[in-house]
């Protein structure tokens, strides 16, 4: 199990490249499954959960060819229209191929997820919105086995807004019969990226970025070239690093326009924002001020940046809360963040955070994906050395994340 050893009380100076959106890029890699043609992706990251949908994807017989950033996706035979247990329990995305298959092949077997660290995670509305669209389903031997002969448009109301359920149903709806409309969809970007490579692939879709999304269907689609968009949650964790460490960064390739929420919070917190093109500049040279946040979907505070800012609020001056009301079971930093002597206290979905004068290191263990981010920035901020036990979850979801890191000063090392 590989681990992360952090040498705290340095501050991080210096430039980062922002990488392409991990969110972005799995709804678009099944995108692929839509045509027999070429999908030409460019700024595709280097992740284990691109790996993984990667293997799933040619599992089913989709030739994928890579170079650096560049992937080729051609989806001209599948064999096999499944995505078994063991590639959706690690990666919860893979339900994404589901609305595609279904779209261009009348049939799918899907693993159910199953619960995850941060709670239990449904897929229901998945399976509702493709009813509707006239998709027979059963659930089998813990598998989604969905058939039907076209899908048919259909309005669907979201009861809860979902990001992969907008983005699955999106995908379905662009090869069914008639009009589509989602209502209370998911405005998030990686909404609007998918949106925008499904158009580029002869897709009609209008609103996507709204709540409300028409999609008229289209008999046949076909490839085309897109370029997967900054990672919204890498750039946000860089910038709350660098406002828990002290320090002047400057982050290259981001977009600020989809970071508003949390550029507000870390002003909030003291921090001096600068934002020039695709730049995005933060200097904090003092304790940072503790910030209330509360998460909600897009555009509100993202839940995916909800630990970080528990990590900066641990070390701030005043006292903070924290609501998360989107995943019921999001606070497993919590224990952690508590072995570096942070003075937290949980009641709910809230946590009350009374910032200290200083973390001291220990060994801490990663739960999650945004959890492990929120102990490396405790970890940089704290006295002492720190370790952070099985970062594969890390590795999942930030690319290079210790040689960025090393970059700009921190005194991080990977121990194999
Ligand atoms: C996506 C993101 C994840 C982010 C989350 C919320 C991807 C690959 N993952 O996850 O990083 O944390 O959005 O911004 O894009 N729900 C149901 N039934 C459903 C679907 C969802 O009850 O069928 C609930 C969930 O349990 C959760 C809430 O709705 O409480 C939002 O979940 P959702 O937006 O679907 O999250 P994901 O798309 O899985």
């Amino acid at each position: 199990m590989q681990r992360l050893a952090i040498q705290g009380g340095f501050s991080l100076n210096g430039e980062v490249g922002i990488s392409g959106a991990k969110n972005a890029a799995l709804p678009i890699m099944c995108a692929s499954l839509l045509c027999g043609n070429t999908l030409r992706l460019d700024n595709v990251p280097d992740l284990n959960d691109i790996a993984t949908m990667r293997r799933l994807l040619q599992q089913m017989g989709v030739a994928i060819e890579s170079n650096g950033k560049q992937m080729a996706l051609s989806a001209a035979h599948i064999g096999k229209l499944e995505a078994p247990y063991d590639m959706v329990k690690t990666m919860r995305a893979a339900i994404l191929v589901l609305g595609p298959l279904l779209a261009r092949f009348g049939e799918a077997l899907v693993s159910l997820p199953g619960g995850c660290a941060i709670g239990s995670r449904p897929v229901d509305l998945h399976i509702k919105g493709l009813q509707a669209m006239g998709a027979e389903i059963q659930i089998e031997h813990g598998y989604i086995h969905a058939k039907c002969k076209r899908l048919k448009g259909a309005r669907i109301f979201f009861d809860l807004v979902s990001v992969t359920g907008t983005e699955n149903l999106m995908m379905a709806a662009a090869m069914a019969d008639g009009v589509t409309v989602l209502e209370n969809a998911a405005r998030e970007p990686e909404v609007m990226d998918l949106a925008s490579c499904l158009i580029a692939m002869g897709a009609c879709i209008e609103g996507a970025g709204s709540d409300t999304i028409t999609i008229t269907g289209r008999d046949k689609l076909h490839g085309a070239n897109h370029c997967i968009m900054p990672d919204r949650i890498e750039s946000g964790t860089f910038l709350v690093a660098a406002a828990a460490s002290g320090g002047n960064i400057t982050l290259t390739d981001a977009r600020a326009d989809i970071l508003e929420n949390v550029l507000e919070k870390l002003q909030e917190a003291g921090a001096v924002i600068n934002v020039s093109g695709s730049t995005i500049s933060l200097r904090m040279n003092k304790r940072p001020l503790a910030v209330n946040v509360r998460t909600a979907p897009y555009p509100a505070f993202p839940t995916d940046m909800q630990a970080q800012f528990m990590a900066m609020n641990t070390i701030a001056e005043g006292s903070a809360m924290v609501v998360e009301t989107i995943f019921e079971n999001r606070f497993m930093h919590v224990q952690e963040l508590r072995r570096l002597g942070a003075q937290i206290e949980v009641e709910g979905n809230t946590a009350v955070i009374k910032g200290c004068a200083q973390l001291e290191g220990a060994t801490i263990m990663a739960t999650d994906l945004r959890a492990s981010a929120s102990l490396v920035i405790a970890g940089l901020a704290a006295q002492g050395e720190t370790i952070v036990d099985r970062i594969y979850h890390l590795d999942r979801g930030y690319e290079h994340i210790e040689a960025k890191l090393s970059a700009l000063g921190a005194q991080i090392r990977r121990i194999r």
